[in-house]
């Protein structure tokens, strides 16, 4: 075993202490005070004090190849803080007070991978949320109107159930326009970029909260890189999601690459959006197909909503769609371009701006049909492949 060097920049008397227990007494660390010597590991606490001075520091001394690694501790609860601590690429995050086990884990691991180790999701589950991945058969089929508004109507103080909405629309996310956001300053691939630990309290404070109490994690605005361990990090993301928040809503868009894959196995409910025409019904026998190929996600958990569905919009009937994909459409939302389109122009939710409508009403239904089901039914979990629709 290699005998790695660390340096300790703690402010604070408590912790630097036991960081220096710690650090003595774990096989294969010494501590080093030599500032200016090369280390393999740094560890700083990020204060709320000349923040840009310290994050000067650190980027100086990764940058120039003084330290290999990066460990940051931190005590602010100030979401900015946080998100440049994030930004910055620490190998491992802690907050303060210091979890000391957590701790020594990491520097066990350290020892052991190489420089691309995995995320480890760190927290306590306390909840068993509800994943909802809502996919479109097309683009422009609405969603991610019915996502937004689904996440909204199930984010109801009378239930109190927390809910988080994410985008999973690479490069064309369009929550933050839906919700009003002023400037995300965070969407999920910095996440899974810069950070192998994923703790609880530091993804709440960095997830975007949204005046009606929804959760907010968009998606990224550039392109990115090499992501090859992508489904790999939004598993372990979604997995500590799941502990935090009663619901996880995922706009999906019409992605259906690994990330979407991903996403299918871990989904409790799958809602697939379409319009009642042929192309998009078509789509949905495709997506049936590929479901019962692959496995996942079984057909019971699989919810068709029909979008935009009105009298006179030339629309294939809801009986001959069901004969055509061989499944129930299991809600029809009314056509309402005028309160839809409002709601994207004001970034404001249809709960917002037409809490009567007929379309919020039904998505409002839908959200307490998800509501009653949020129970772990063992019974659904067994029934496997072939659901009640086929
Ligand atoms: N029920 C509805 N009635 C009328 N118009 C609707 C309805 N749902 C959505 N729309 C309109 O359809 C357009 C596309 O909606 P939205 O952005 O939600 O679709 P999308 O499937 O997410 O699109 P994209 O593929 O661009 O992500 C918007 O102009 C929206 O106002
Ligand atoms: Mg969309």
């Amino acid at each position: 075993m290699t005998i790695k060097t660390v340096l300790l920049k703690i402010q604070d008397p408590a912790s630097l202490a036991q960081l220096e227990k710690l650090v003595s007494a774990t096989d294969g660390y010494t501590l080093t005070t030599e500032n200016m010597a090369p280390h393999d590991l740094l560890i700083f606490e990020v204060t709320d004090k000349d923040t840009e001075g310290q994050f000067n520091f650190i980027r100086e001394t990764m940058s120039s190849g003084k330290a290999n690694h990066l460990f940051l501790v931190s005590g602010a609860t100030d979401p900015n803080i946080l998100i440049q601590a994030l930004k910055i690429g620490p190998r491992e995050f802690f907050q303060l007070p210091l979890n000391l086990d957590d701790v020594q884990k990491a520097l066990i691991k350290l020892q052991t991978v190489g420089s691309t180790g995995n995320i480890t999701v760190s927290s306590t589950p306390s909840k068993e949320g509800m994943i909802m991945h809502i996919i479109g058969t097309k683009g422009g089929v609405g969603t991610t109107t019915i996502a937004v508004n689904l996440a909204r109507a199930l984010c109801n103080p009378k239930t109190g159930k927390t809910v988080a909405l994410m985008d999973m629309n690479l490069l064309f996310g369009d929550i933050p326009i839906f919700l009003n956001m002023e400037s995300p300053q965070f969407d999920w691939a910095e996440i899974a970029r810069n950070i192998t630990r994923l703790d609880s309290n530091f993804l709440m404070g960095t997830l975007y909260k949204h005046p009606s109490g929804l959760y907010v994690l968009p998606s990224p605005t550039s392109i990115i890189e090499s992501f090859a361990s992508g489904p790999d990090i939004i598993t372990k993301l979604l997995k500590l999601m799941r502990t935090m928040f009663d619901y996880v809503v995922i706009d999906g868009g019409q992605d259906l690459g690994e990330l979407c894959k991903a996403i299918m196995k871990l989904a409790d409910r799958v809602v697939v959006v379409t319009l009642l025409n042929l192309p998009c019904l078509v789509n949905i026998k495709r997506l049936r197909d590929t479901f019962l190929r692959l496995g996942y996600p079984s057909d019971d958990r699989v919810f068709i909503i029909a979008n935009r569905v009105g009298k006179r919009s030339g629309n294939i009937s809801v009986e001959n769609a069901e004969q055509t994909t061989k499944k129930k459409i299991a809600w029809t939302v009314p056509n309402d371009f005028q309160n839809t389109m409002d709601a994207i122009n004001m970034g404001k939710t249809l709960q917002e701006i037409a809490p009567g409508s007929d379309i919020n009403r039904r998505i409002s239904e839908i959200a307490a049909f998800f509501e009653r089901q949020q129970v772990p039914e063992e019974g659904m979990k067994r029934r496997g492949l072939f659901g009640i629709f086929s």
